[in-house]
């Protein structure tokens, strides 16, 4: 199994230009041996990236995509849109998502399964807050938002989902969870999948680190904590930064 290592370059950058240099600078140098690389840049520049793809050295995602196909859903991206740009990834309940646009685990579930419908692979984000955490719950967030996301998704589409486990007080903080807390979660996510499905698909599961991921700490995630990747947010933006990151998974 490659090791996945996914940038969410989330609201940024800010031009074309922008985008067009960060994609050409990790291009370079993101060829690595076992390491699968993916991009997931703003729609505004999924075509950019697109055509950046095609010469090799990473592949394309999206940070979200809509539960309906087409018509009247204003602002809103579809399964084919994503599909018609050879898009592999789509990273679904981000927390930022679930907090800012008010997502649910059912609108989360309505996009997996969609996303699944289109052979795209689904990174499903899941994560405790803060005050969950400091309250004991983290467990029971983690198994619900795990249940809800796959509800109804069946075993043979279940080995194409990927699970990205980012503690929202870890995200974009600088505060990144401990090697020993990050191995217990990612123990902790396989034994659900153990439970929903079997002990094969949780053993074959990807199960990413997300949250304040920097080069000095992106390997031991990999190394030590049980990790299959990463999903990085603020250094993904760095391109010598990121690629160390890459490097690290090696
Ligand atoms: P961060 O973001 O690396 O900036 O903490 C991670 C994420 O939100 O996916």
């Amino acid at each position: 199994m490659k090791n996945l290592i996914v940038a969410n370059w989330k609201l940024n950058p800010s031009t074309q230009k922008e985008a067009k240099a960060l994609f050409q600078a990790v291009k370079k140098k993101a060829k690595v041996k076992n390491v699968e690389v993916v991009i997931c840049p703003p729609f505004a520049w999924l075509a950019e990236g697109r055509r950046q793809a095609a010469e090799g050295g990473f592949i394309l995602g999206a940070q979200n995509c809509f539960f309906e196909e087409k018509g009247a859903f204003t602002g809103e991206i579809s399964v084919l849109m994503l599909k018609d740009l050879k898009i592999d990834y789509v990273i679904l309940g981000h927390s930022e998502r679930r907090k800012y646009f008010n997502e649910t685990d059912e609108i989360v579930n309505k996009k997996i399964k969609k996303v699944l419908s289109a052979n795209l692979k689904p990174i499903l984000c899941i994560g405790e807050t803060d005050e969950e955490r400091q309250a004991g719950k983290k467990s029971e967030v983690l198994e619900k938002q795990i249940t809800g996301g796959l509800k109804g998704v069946l075993r043979e589409n279940a080995k194409t989902v990927v699970i990205a486990y980012e503690p929202v007080w870890a995200i974009g903080t600088g505060n990144n969870c401990s090697v020993d807390e990050t191995m217990s979660s990612v123990l902790f996510i396989r034994k659900i999948i153990s439970k929903i499905y079997n002990r094969e698909i949780a053993d074959n599961m990807r199960i990413l680190y997300g949250g304040s991921v920097k080069s000095e700490n992106s390997g031991s995630y990999i190394k030590d904590a049980g990790a299959n990747g990463l999903l990085v947010g603020g250094a993904s933006l760095n391109a010598e930064e990121f690629i160390k990151i890459v490097k690290s998974a090696e």
